[in-house]
């Protein structure tokens, strides 16, 4: 059988040009409903996710893909019971110390968003510590969604930018897309070109609300745990069949 990583890069060179994502953002859901269809606590499907965490990566890596963005934890996240969310700290702990060694030899550079006052120190040091280590890794930037929210990226923004204005460091016609852009979490990331939602649900649940714009939407089903390297290539295959013109005409008509 024809390697399929070895198809989507055929299926590029054929066309003339890269019609692979540069960035891909996923909203890894299900977790609870897939643990919950087996008979396990909830938990299990948190835990058994990590696994999918690190086959994406992985993949995303072989791929070359520039950043992929995975949404962990979002600013609503919180209202969830007290012994779901203990068990979520554990397991982003947990996932900074065990996975430092996959990231380091898959190349992969670490970067988080989100707030990070409402972390407790335990998984602030051992993000740092995997943030730091892997800094200077040349592969896919691989970027962890944690106690995100978009409208809370935004206000974060906007209130930045009445305080230049206000001190007079910045004038209000220097505020531009570019300039909210580059003042956004995910500065200096690629726009996102496909986001891919597992669970079923079709929304964005707060999810990169502004870099989500002329994003090309893939949603599935199949809970977290259970999503396959082989639909994960499946939804990089259909992005590049998917014409996107961003408001404008198909080129060639
Ligand atoms: C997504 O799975 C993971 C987090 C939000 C932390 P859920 O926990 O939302 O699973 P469902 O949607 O309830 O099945
Ligand atoms: C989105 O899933 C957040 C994450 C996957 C981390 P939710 O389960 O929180 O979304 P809603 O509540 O169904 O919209
Ligand atoms: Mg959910």
């Amino acid at each position: 059988m024809k390697d399929p990583i070895k198809a989507i890069e055929d299926t590029s060179s054929e066309r003339g040009e890269t019609k692979r994502p540069r960035h891909i953002a996923i909203i890894m859901d299900g977790n609870g409903r897939w643990a919950q269809t087996r008979g396990l606590p909830r938990i299990e499907g948190h835990r058994r996710g990590v696994e999918t965490v690190r086959m994406i990566s992985e993949t995303a890596s072989e791929l070359k893909i520039d950043a992929i963005t995975l949404y962990c934890l979002s600013s609503e996240n919180w209202k969830r019971p007290e012994t779901e969310l203990q068990f979520l700290m554990h397991l982003l702990e947990q996932y900074m110390v065990e996975e430092r060694r996959t990231i380091m030899d898959q190349g992969l550079r670490l970067k988080t968003i989100g707030r990070r006052d409402r972390l407790p120190e335990n998984v602030l040091q051992a993000m740092d510590k995997t943030l730091a280590m892997s800094a200077n890794n040349p592969g896919t930037q691989l970027v962890l969604a944690i106690d995100y929210g978009g409208r809370d990226e935004i206000t974060h923004v906007a209130r930045q930018l009445a305080r230049e204005v206000a001190q007079g460091s910045l004038s209000e016609s220097d505020i531009s897309e570019d300039l909210i852009n580059n003042r956004l979490y995910t500065a200096g990331l690629p726009d996102v070109d496909l986001m891919i939602r597992t669970g079923g649900d079709m929304r964005v649940s707060n999810f990169l609300l502004w870099q989500l714009s002329y994003s090309e939407l893939w949603i599935t089903d199949k809970c977290w745990p259970e999503f396959t390297r082989e639909q994960f290539l499946g939804a990089i295959d259909d992005f590049a069949m998917r014409q996107r013109r961003f408001g404008g005409l198909n080129v060639n008509e």
